[in-house]
């Protein structure tokens, strides 16, 4: 395939491939957020009494307050790409998740857990108990996220090695390793510190302008964190290329990936400019925020999109080409764009009244902000 990713494929397949990249990017968005949010809040805990409980530290604040509300988004993100990727990749996606079996299926209840650890390391209890409870609570949060992140990661190398299939169902197992599994973990959970920074750095840039403290130091470990998910991330992609022989590479520099590649390099370069610029400046970060936003949103494009041309080249798709276009036949169009306007308005709606409320909140600082 000549051609840059999706445009090569027919119009049914390029539709879909287009589709679910775009909404598996604001998933990895929220999931980021919530993966190197909670690693961050279980690394503050254990940090003396006062940062403990995020007192001192807008960053853990922010965090701790938004954190449901963020994994929530991450999970009701997760449903659309989940749509998309049956419709595209149906045969392996489905086996993978089968020969994984009840392990697969873990991932709902360690949701569940994880999403009330993090209600729990919002209340009152835990403000009052000592470091080493809160510290456990955020940690069991941050391992049930590291969790479902590998799952994933286990499922979709699964479902590419299709060879693999009859001996993995005859000796019963239901855990899947290959070499590339932590590097490629890695890229994800590494990665998501940026995005993490970048949306952080936006909250507490808003807090600032509603007259909040916000003192310097916060915004340069933001930049730090950034700067250390960038460069620990490249190294994990390094080391998931040499042990995929070069995988990673091709797919980026092949025709397909060859356009994406460059807003992936372009994208990265833009952030660390932004965060080298917070660091010096961290005064003035409208700017620097921008261009960190703009930096993150073409690196996961990027991401995402090489990971895709590289399942399309270990996967043979031109097979399913055919069932994508009997897909695209099925009505129900407008009733989607009907619900979609619908939902849109809701989500705009609900989005106004938290405005009007943050608004009538007055200028109080980060501590008394526990909506
Ligand atoms: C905090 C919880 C979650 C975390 C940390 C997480 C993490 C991840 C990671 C790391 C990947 C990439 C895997 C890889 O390429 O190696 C991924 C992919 C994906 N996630 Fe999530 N995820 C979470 C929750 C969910 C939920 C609840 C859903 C569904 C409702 C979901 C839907 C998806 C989909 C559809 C993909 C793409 C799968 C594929 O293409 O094979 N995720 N997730």
């Amino acid at each position: 395939m000549d051609a840059p990713f999706p445009f090569g494929f027919p119009t049914a397949t390029a539709f879909y491939l287009t589709l679910y990249v775009l909404t598996l990017v604001v998933h990895v968005v929220f999931m980021n957020y919530v993966v190197a949010g909670t690693a961050y809040l279980a690394w503050r805990s254990w940090r003396g009494p006062v940062a403990a409980g995020g007192a001192g530290d807008p960053i853990a604040e922010v965090l701790r307050d938004w954190m449901p509300f963020a994994l929530s988004a991450a999970i009701t993100a997760g449903v659309a790409p989940l749509l998309f990727v049956q419709i595209l990749y149906q045969r392996p996606f489905y086996t993978a998740n089968q020969l994984l079996f009840h392990r697969w299926m873990a991932i709902l209840p360690v949701l569940i857990v994880g999403f009330y650890l993090l209600y729990l390391l919002k209340s009152g209890y835990a403000r009052r108990c000592g470091p080493l409870p809160r510290g456990l609570i955020a940690l069991g949060a941050a391992a049930c996220f590291l969790f479902t992140g590998w799952s994933w990661t286990e499922n979709h190398l699964l479902s590419l090695r299709e060879s693999s299939w009859p001996r993995f169902y005859e000796s019963g197992r239901m855990m899947h390793y290959e070499a590339a599994l932590l590097p490629r973990l890695g890229v994800w959970m590494i990665g998501s510190l940026p995005t993490m920074a970048m949306l952080v750095g936006w909250q507490l840039h808003g807090l600032r302008r509603r007259g909040a403290a916000i003192e310097s130091p916060a915004l340069r470990r933001l930049a730090w964190l950034a700067l250390v998910g960038i460069a620990g991330s490249a190294t994990m992609c390094v080391t998931h290329d040499t042990i995929s022989e070069g995988g990673l590479k091709d797919a980026l520099l092949g025709p397909m990936g060859r356009p994406w590649a460059v807003l992936l390099a372009a994208g990265v370069a833009m952030q660390i400019v932004a965060w080298a610029a917070l660091l010096r400046r961290p005064e003035s970060c409208t700017v620097p925020l921008s261009l960190a936003a703009a930096g993150v949103l073409l690196s996961i494009l990027g991401m995402s999109i090489a990971r895709e041309i590289l399942r399309i080249r270990a996967l043979s798709v031109d097979r399913l080409f055919q069932q994508h276009e009997i897909a695209m036949g099925v009505g129900g169009w407008w009733l989607f764009v009907l619900l979609a306007i619908v939902n849109i308005g809701v989500i705009a709606w609900a989005m106004t009244l938290v405005r009007r409320g943050l608004r009538t909140a007055g200028d109080r600082t980060p501590q008394e902000f526990t909506w």
